[in-house]
């Protein structure tokens, strides 16, 4: 006989723990805002607690704790290197999030007005508003459908248009709103063909899916630790070292071997770009992340979220009142991460997510959850309705945005919260809030009024 166990997962710090209601009741916090932030691993929190008994300067001095924090720091290094499959000619720059390093990586691109950046309609504001604000390049956006998959004969079609011209395709590893993965192999062909270099936003690809930079041919990619599970202010940007061999773009202490009266003689590269004391903490902390998930092995971390995304889409599915924004087949026949968006009849999206919070203890996220352009699709938003919400949300008013609620996947969810969630759907559509709600427009979000 065939005894089939669960895989053991790594432990994530305290999940389930018990949250207060505004009635009274105390209920376990059903985490499924994932994609916004997790929580840290077990493995994260003691590494961080040995670190901090011997913390001390690094790269700023000698000493036992000094010398002990640089070998973590390397160690750490060097498991966030394996985490990402980085290719040897590449180094690792940290910065706070994967925002702060796709700026950085925008402006040592050093790009010019006859310079294009390929982007889409798809990405995270972050992987978009940096090129068009710290770069005079030309920014292009790739189409997607209705599902938010990316159309890739559009991709091939604009290059081969722009071609000698593009510098980088920039597109996210997989999607923050839609969880649809573009296939990494193919863009970087596509990208190389053209003779330009790949950047992958892997914000949310990072905790669901083995990355392996150097089989993909990705040349450029960043992503924050706290989303996966090391929430500590670090954010990676992997890049060739070929693009570092240049003066810092935000130079200051650190980046010099050496000032004169009219000479800087920079550390190296990999060095000189990293200005000020760097995150101990938080590279101990991802690296802890990163060795944990690869001591598991991706399958097992894969399997676990496939089937529970597969499970959730279909209780959305069929929860009365809930719409789901990309079909369940799209998930069924792509691999997508578990990030769910969905429209409830009748109720505004932002006091779904907030009756969810406050009656049945269950996080998601509502809003248009820096993907404008494709919830205004879904929602059929024409300029005259769009042209009313800005102003309204230009004075002041943010819940008079369009939106969806989303819900979306960690390592530490089980089908219980799922139940959670869609019994506070169900709950919400067959008898609506029990509570009575004021909303903060400024906020974005309504809360249980203490008045009524
Ligand atoms: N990009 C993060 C999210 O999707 C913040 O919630």
């Amino acid at each position: 006989m065939t005894v089939l166990t669960r895989p053991v997962l790594p432990r994530v710090h305290d999940a389930g723990r018990p949250a207060s209601l505004p009635d009274g009741r105390s209920v376990p916090v059903a985490q499924l805002n994932n994609a916004a932030t997790t929580p840290p691993l077990q493995a994260v929190l003691d590494a961080v607690t040995a670190m901090l008994g011997s913390y001390g300067a690094l790269h700023r001095g000698a000493g036992p704790r000094a010398r002990v924090t640089v070998e973590l720091v390397e160690e750490a290094t060097a498991a966030i290197r394996r985490f990402l499959g980085a290719p040897a000619d590449h180094d690792l720059l940290f910065t706070t999030n994967t925002s702060a390093a796709i700026n950085q990586l925008a402006r040592l691109l050093e790009l010019g007005p006859d310079d294009v950046v390929v982007t889409s309609e798809i990405e995270h504001t972050s992987n978009n508003l940096p090129w068009r604000l710290q770069s005079a390049a030309r920014v292009v956006e790739v189409r997607a459908d209705d599902t938010g998959a990316l159309d890739l004969g559009h991709l091939a079609e604009t290059l081969h248009g722009l071609r000698g011209r593009v510098r980088l395709v920039a597109v996210t590893g997989a999607s923050n709103l839609t969880g649809h993965r573009p296939d990494l192999v193919t863009l970087a062909s596509l990208a190389h063909d053209a003779g330009a270099l790949l950047f992958v936003d892997a914000a949310q690809l990072a905790p669901h899916r083995a990355i392996d930079m150097a089989a993909a041919g990705v040349d450029a990619l960043a992503f924050s630790a706290h989303k996966v599970y090391a929430p500590f202010g670090l954010g990676v940007l992997a890049l060739p070292r070929t693009l570092l061999d240049r003066a810092p773009v935000d130079p200051g202490g650190g980046s010099i071997d050496m000032l004169d009266d009219d000479a800087v003689l920079w550390a190296p590269p990999g060095e000189r770009h990293q200005t000020g004391t760097w995150n101990a903490t938080g590279i101990v902390a991802l690296g802890a992340a990163a060795t944990a998930l690869l001591d598991t092995g991706w399958p097992a971390v894969e399997a676990h979220e496939r089937a529970l995304t597969a499970y959730l889409v279909h209780q959305l599915a069929g929860t009365p009142g809930v719409r789901l924004a990309v079909e369940e087949e799209s998930y069924r026949t792509e691999d997508r991460i578990g990030a769910v968006p969905f429209h409830v009849e009748g109720r505004h999206h932002a006091l779904v997510a907030s009756v969810l919070e406050a009656e049945h203890g269950v996080e998601v996220r509502a809003g248009t959850i820096c993907n404008h352009r494709l919830v205004r699709r879904w929602v059929g938003a024409e300029d005259a309705e769009q042209a009313r919400v800005v102003a309204a949300i230009a004075a002041g008013d943010r819940l008079a945005s369009y939106g969806v609620v989303r819900a979306s996947l960690g390592l530490q969810n089980t089908r219980a919260d799922v139940d959670r969630l869609v019994a506070g759907l169900t709950a919400i559509a067959v008898d609506g809030p029990r509570l009575s709600y004021r909303p903060l427009p400024a906020q974005e979000c309504y809360v249980p009024d203490a008045r009524a």
